[in-house]
């Protein structure tokens, strides 16, 4: 009696890895943190006016999150201007929205401090912000990215990825506002732009980070590329995605789990993490003046 077929090697421990965390990441948390970059020079300060005026950013920003789920603003005028957005998540309500996006000022002071640009990425928003006249990095730039430390072993995964994430490419053009969710064969993907990029730029960004996730990330079940303007993620479900959640959170709130999920895991268990702090060397330049 008993099991007559032992489970696959590569189905038994995510399963396992997924119980644990399901029962540790609520479905309606999108405020975890991925990842932050700061500039490595602070802003001289002595009058206070940057500072007045990062705080004036932060308040438009947090105040326009709950009508939009991308703006871009400046604050201040001339050497002083700051320029700042928001992106939130595309499935993410006006509410949540600007619950996310409300948390980042105190993050950011808390992490970069008064770093003369800054960004900070959470589950489900993100918010950046530059002085005039700083460096900006190309839109394909790499700023983080993680593969799951869990890896495929069966026939056949990587073309069924790259199906996957062929299907954010399609998905983020046809009018979706720069944003796609979807699975397809067991495999969960999610593609994000951000808000002020045209179609085309948006495809071309996402097939960058598609590229760049085959590339690092090819037979790991899950992995996470945020590149300056968009990023994606998917998500390998042995059993097949889930489409009920016990809390009764319907679709949307599916997304937002299994996306909590992805960040749970690679919290707990990220191995392979790679930060590259793309500032510096526009820091640098700004300095040798
Ligand atoms: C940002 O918000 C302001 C005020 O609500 C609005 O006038 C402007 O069009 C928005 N900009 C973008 C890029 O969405």
């Amino acid at each position: 009696m008993g099991i007559s077929f032992p489970p696959s090697p590569a189905t038994l421990p995510s399963l396992l890895l997924l119980s644990l965390l399901a029962t540790t990441v609520s479905s309606s948390d999108y405020t975890t943190l991925v990842y932050k970059g700061c500039a490595d020079q602070k802003f001289q300060d002595p009058t206070g006016v940057y500072s007045q005026n990062l705080k004036a950013l932060f308040k438009t920003l947090v105040s326009q999150s709950s009508a939009a789920k991308f703006n871009k603003t400046t604050s201040g005028e001339a050497q002083s201007a700051i320029t700042g957005l928001f992106q939130c998540r595309g499935d993410l309500s006006n509410d949540d929205c600007n619950d996310c996006v409300s948390k980042i000022p105190d993050l950011s002071r808390k992490l970069c401090d008064s770093t003369i640009a800054a960004r900070v990425q959470l589950t489900g928003c993100y918010m950046r912000y530059e002085v005039s006249g700083f460096n900006q990095v190309s839109g394909t730039e790499l700023l983080y990215k993680v593969c799951g430390s869990i890896r495929a072993s069966g026939a056949g995964f990587e073309d069924r990825l790259g199906s996957a994430l062929g299907e954010v490419e399609k998905g983020v053009a046809g009018g979706g506002n720069g944003f796609y969710t979807g699975s397809y064969e067991s495999v969960f993907v999610l593609g994000q732009c951000e808000g002020d990029l045209g179609s085309g730029d948006c495809v071309d960004c996402v097939k960058s980070a598609v590229d760049r996730a085959k590339s690092d990330c090819g037979t790991s079940i899950s992995g996470q590329v945020y590149l300056q303007m968009c990023y994606i993620s998917y998500t390998y479900y042995p059993n097949g995605v889930p489409s009920k959640s016990p809390s009764g959170g319907g679709t949307k709130g599916n997304a937002q789990k299994t996306v909590a999920i992805v960040v749970g895991v690679l919290a707990g268990f990220g191995l392979g993490i790679a930060c590259i702090m793309v500032l510096k060397s526009a820091c640098k330049k700004r300095e040798g003046k």
